[in-house]
């Protein structure tokens, strides 16, 4: 089980359990209705609107960047940084933590 809070640009967040390792965090928020995570393609890495930002700490846990996702985070619609990852490479089974906050950018397009 793992617990994902996606922060907002304007403080608010949502808090999710999530119960499926297999899940991802693009797929739990998309599910869950939660807001600027549009999930286009449905996670095969071709749209680029899961990005996200993680927090420091994590960020060098996660699973690494492969290189598809390594282009498709070079095409996001806000400034990309060391934190940025696309959500739904992001599985509950790979993220070494119970609880991962994530920080949704202000737009996916
Ligand atoms: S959902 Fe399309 S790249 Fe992540």
């Amino acid at each position: 089980m793992l617990r994902v809070i996606y922060k907002q640009k304007d403080d608010s967040s949502q808090q999710l359990e999530i119960p499926d390792d297999a899940q991802s965090v693009m797929k739990a928020a998309v599910n869950n209705r939660v807001k600027g995570i549009i999930g286009e393609c449905g996670g095969v890495m071709q749209c680029a609107t899961c990005h996200v930002y993680v927090d420091e700490d994590i960020a060098d846990s996660l699973p690494p960047i492969s290189d598809q996702e390594d282009e498709m985070l070079e095409g996001v619609a806000t400034e990309r940084t060391e934190h940025s990852r696309l959500s739904c490479q992001l599985f509950c089974s790979t993220v070494p933590v119970e609880e991962l906050t994530v920080y949704v950018p202000e737009t996916q397009y």
